[in-house]
């Protein structure tokens, strides 16, 4: 197989984008919270292919990505909470499971058959630019191998997907830096299944206090929630006292190798997190580290979601 074409982040890269997608082949795109491996979400056999590229066990369902509420509301029903969520946070870092619509139109390998669809509004005009050319739903899990860093710019992609991509729209790096906070909004109480670029802090004014549904392995609901996720190579520690040859990641006044962001910011340090986790996994490769180490960071806004994937980033392997 070639190398994955690079497509300009411009009308003609994006034409180009959606035209592959059209033909049924794998595309990374660029959306504000990590790049996604797109492929069109009503064709069994390109969505199959996203599974078969990133090695990801069929019962995890993939995120289909919209333009607008209103082509949500042709594929799923959204309760008034869920409206009230959509019609605030979309376009954005926000991801809602919802009841699907008779005769959306979507391969079965989507939802892995689950009844309900997790839909997201993506901000990324690059992204928005695709999907209005391609005129349909692109389902995109994020575009890192299964269980591995998620992606976060170009290069990351082709480090981990290499050929497996028909192409990558270079936008360069992602802004937000952690994937969208998914939610499950019910009749009275809406369910957090993972934390995400959309803090808590900013939800719960909608939605009163949200139901963590978030514990790693406990459940198959948002089943990517796995205890061993965003994996390096090297083993990973967080907080502590670093140990002699580990490479070390700090965070404000704390100091390292590399750090999240020496001012302490949170948003930062998310935008930071996956590119400095890749970096660090190179480091390790380099010095033959036995671990990185990562400072601890404040269980606070964007806090949750980058402790959430480093706690996965942290957990035993199988
Ligand atoms: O920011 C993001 O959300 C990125 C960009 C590319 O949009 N996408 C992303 O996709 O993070 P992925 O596949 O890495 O994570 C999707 C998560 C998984 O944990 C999956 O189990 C859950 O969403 N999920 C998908 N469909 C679901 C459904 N119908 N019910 C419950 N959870 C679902
Ligand atoms: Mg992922």
């Amino acid at each position: 197989m070639p190398a994955p074409e690079i497509l300009p982040d411009t009308p003609e890269g994006h034409t180009r984008a959606a035209a592959l997608l059209k033909e049924g082949r794998l595309v990374a795109l660029p959306t504000e919270t990590v790049y996604g491996l797109a492929a069109d979400a009503t064709a069994p056999e390109a969505v199959a292919a996203i599974y078969a590229a990133k090695g990801r066990p069929s019962h995890n369902p993939l995120i289909v990505h919209v333009p607008d509420l209103a082509t949500a509301q042709t594929l799923a029903t959204l309760p008034a909470q869920a409206e009230a969520l959509a019609r605030a946070f979309w376009p954005g870092p926000l991801t809602l499971v919802l009841p699907l619509k008779p005769g959306h139109g979507l391969a079965p390998a989507v939802t892995a058959g689950l009844p309900a669809v997790a839909i997201r509004v993506p901000a990324h005009p690059a992204m928005q630019a695709v999907l209005r050319s391609l005129q349909g739903p692109v389902a995109a899990p994020s575009a890192n191998p299964s269980g591995r860093i998620s992606a976060t710019t170009p290069a990351h992609v082709r480090d981990g997907l290499g050929d497996r991509v028909a192409a990558i729209l270079d936008a360069g790096p992602c802004t937000v830096g952690v994937e969208s906070t998914i939610l499950a909004p019910g009749e009275s109480t809406t369910r957090l299944l993972r934390e995400g670029g959309l803090p808590r802090e900013a939800i719960e004014p909608f939605t009163g206090p949200l139901v963590a549904d978030t514990t790693p392995g406990a459940r198959l609901e948002a089943p990517g929630q796995l205890a061993s996720h965003y994996a390096p190579r090297a083993p990973l520690h967080l907080g502590g006292t670093p140990h002699p040859g580990e490479i070390t990641i700090g965070f404000g006044a704390t100091m390292g190798d590399l750090t999240l962001s020496a001012t302490g910011d949170l948003a930062e340090a998310a935008t930071n997190l996956f590119a400095i986790l890749h970096q660090a996994d190179a480091l390790a490769d380099q010095r033959n580290a036995p671990a990185i180490r990562v400072a601890a960071i404040p269980e606070t806004g964007l806090g949750r979601a980058i402790n959430d994937r480093l706690r996965r980033a942290a957990a035993p392997r199988d």
